[in-house]
């Protein structure tokens, strides 16, 4: 029986609490994260009362329109993260370059920052006019190198290297998912007192999948292999339980917390027009590949574990396919036959 009183502070201060050698910086930069995401989510709740929606007529670096949102996600995040005063670089998806911070100075010393972030400040952006669920993703890394403002080699880490990592949905209610490794755990934001409470401790995905997303208007240009999966997924078989159900958000973050309720498969294959898909391996699927390992469920690029990809560059992008265990095993199947 979950209390209803244990906050997100409190479930990571008790997780951190069980390490001896922890310093309580990671507890405090979750927390930080948590602060900003509150800001964002009162923000997008007002987002249709004020003059906020609509383009600022920048692009960003991926070369897609920036929308007012973004900015003040990104906004938010990164100063949040400057003044916490734990992290020695920020990476955002709205940033082209990672943010260095210098380790802070503190009772006549330097205190070395020892952990990176990894933004989406906003996941399903497209989603913000029509009132449809968008997002935060969350990642965090230990640096590698040893004080000072961080370097490239400390944000370009392989996603098996996280130490933490989550989303928020801003959605009919805000809530929070996060994994510190030692499973998935739920919460949600009761705006009466302002705090996330545990609401799902230990969430595990379910082996096989009822449904699965992915924005079939692509179908045209996938691969024989992707096309033949999702023909076999519309099939009927009462044994499998097919044809499955298809649902499709357009909001990353919101399609992949349904599937880890109910088990699905979130598709973003490559595609004779994007060879690399569409999805960022640092701030999209790193996280969330994370979250689903430990949640019992798989994630790959259609041949590899995502979080054993190497990463070349900040805002890398990668074909990607997460959820429920035995669909991503099965896809990988069709794609390597069809090779
Ligand atoms: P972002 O808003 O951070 O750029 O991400 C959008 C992503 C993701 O949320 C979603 O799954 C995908 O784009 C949808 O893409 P399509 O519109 O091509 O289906
Ligand atoms: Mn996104
Ligand atoms: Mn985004």
């Amino acid at each position: 029986m979950v209390s209803r009183f244990t906050t997100f502070y409190r479930h990571i201060v008790e997780e951190e609490r069980k390490y001896p050698e922890a310093t309580g910086q990671l507890s405090d930069l979750l927390a930080d994260i948590a602060l900003a995401c509150k800001v964002i989510s009162l923000e997008v709740n007002r987002a249709g009362l004020i003059d906020i929606l609509g383009f600022t007529g920048e692009e960003n670096i991926q070369g897609e329109q920036v929308k007012k949102l973004d900015v003040y996600a990104n906004d938010v995040l990164t100063n949040v993260m400057k003044q916490g005063g734990h992290i020695c670089a920020v990476c955002s998806e709205e940033e082209e370059n990672f943010i260095p911070i210098d380790d802070k100075f503190t009772e006549n010393k330097y205190v070395t920052n020892k952990y990176i972030c990894h933004f989406d400040p906003l996941d399903g952006s497209s989603n913000i006019e029509v009132n449809v669920s968008i997002g935060t993703i969350f990642s965090v890394y230990k640096r590698v190198t040893s004080s000072g403002p961080g370097a490239l080699e400390d944000c370009l880490q392989k996603g098996i290297h996280q130490v933490a990592a989550g989303y928020v949905i801003y959605g009919s209610s805000t809530v929070l998912v996060y994994t510190t490794g030692k499973g998935v755990h739920v919460f949600t934001l009761d705006p009466s007192v302002g705090e996330f409470l545990l609401s799902n401790e230990n969430v595990t995905i379910p082996k096989k999948a009822k449904t699965f997303s992915v924005n079939e208007g692509n179908f045209c240009k996938w691969s024989g292999g992707m096309k033949k999966y999702v023909s076999y997924l519309k099939e009927i078989d009462s044994e499998t339980s097919r044809p499955y159900s298809s649902r499709y958000i357009g909001s990353l973050v919101a399609d992949f917390h349904r599937n880890l309720l109910y088990g699905g498969i979130f598709m973003y294959p490559a595609d004779n027009k994007n060879i690399n898909g569409k999805l960022r391996l640092m701030y999209e699927a790193n996280p969330l590949s994370f979250i689903v390992e430990q949640a019992g469920g798989k994630s790959s690029d259609g041949n590899k574990r995502i979080l054993d990809i190497e990463p070349k560059s900040l805002h890398q992008r990668t074909p990607l396919f997460i959820g429920s265990s035995d669909e991503v095993t099965l896809i990988e199947k069709y794609l390597s036959e069809d090779l």
